[in-house]
């Protein structure tokens, strides 16, 4: 469904990604780890069509389709979503006129996403449909940031460290709903630092590391048994 070939980043002079290749299949699950400063981020940008960084080399399609050089708005009309890093939710808006913003039409056919059913995966933002994003705690903004993404009715979400700063008991919810996502057979690639989230929802891992490239991908069980994978290339 997605699929990056040998592509390379820059900020201005500054190469961050230098030959990365990924692939997401359809309702695949997976994760992308890498300790801080690496270029997660980088990468989903990328994806995403966002400036800077500039796409110096390499391919990105989906669904077969070339998508590097579009803009954002293209890429995100042809069924990628975002949830970037550090939920950007718009804070002097409700949580409703959050995700009434976001809202656009399921392609023909499809089942599409709707104001219930975001509020049947989250019921959390129902209860809080009225309150400013910038009054809810830091797990609510996460639901309400993944909420807005699956307004736009995307095939798949682009999620750039949704457990970033979050307590472990909102942790354990977000988890589910995230699974219960994967379960409705939505394709994901899922941004962590750490092995956490990423090992119990990924079908398949991939770990950025030094030089801008993928050093290491298999299933997380392999992961989990590779004492030397985790120290060197996720720090623990
Ligand atoms: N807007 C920017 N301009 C210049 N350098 C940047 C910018 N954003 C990130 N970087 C640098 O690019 C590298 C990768 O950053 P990032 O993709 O955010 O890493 P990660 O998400 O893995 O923590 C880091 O060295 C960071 O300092
Ligand atoms: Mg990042």
């Amino acid at each position: 469904m997605l699929k990056i070939a040998d592509v390379h980043a820059n900020y201005g002079t500054a190469s961050i990604l230098r030959g990365v290749d990924l692939d997401v299949a359809s309702g695949e699950v997976v994760g992308l780890l890498g300790r801080n400063g690496m270029g997660k981020t980088t990468l989903v940008r990328t994806c995403a069509g966002l400036a800077p960084p500039r796409l110096v080399q390499g391919e990105i399609t989906f669904d077969g389709q070339p998508i590097h050089g579009l803009p954002s708005y293209q890429i995100g009309a042809q069924g990628i979503g975002l949830v970037p890093q550090g939920r950007h939710v718009f804070g002097s808006l409700t949580v409703l006129e959050n995700l009434q913003v976001a809202a656009r039409a399921a392609k023909d056919g499809d089942d599409g996403w709707t104001l219930d059913r975001v509020y049947g995966l989250f019921p959390r933002l129902k209860d809080r449909f009225n309150s400013r994003a910038r009054n809810l705690s830091g797990g609510e903004q996460q639901m309400l940031a993944i909420g807005r993404a699956l307004m736009t009715n995307p095939k798949m979400l682009l999620m750039d460290e949704p457990s970033e700063g979050l307590a472990p008991i909102v942790l354990g919810v977000i988890r589910q709903q995230l699974q219960e996502l994967k379960t409705q057979g939505l394709s994901i690639l899922l941004v962590e630092q750490s092995l956490g989230m990423a090992e119990r929802l990924c079908d398949r891992l991939y770990i950025l590391g030094e030089g801008g490239v993928i050093v290491w991908e298999g299933v997380p069980a392999d992961l989990n048994a590779d004492e030397r994978a985790k120290r060197v290339h996720l720090g623990v």
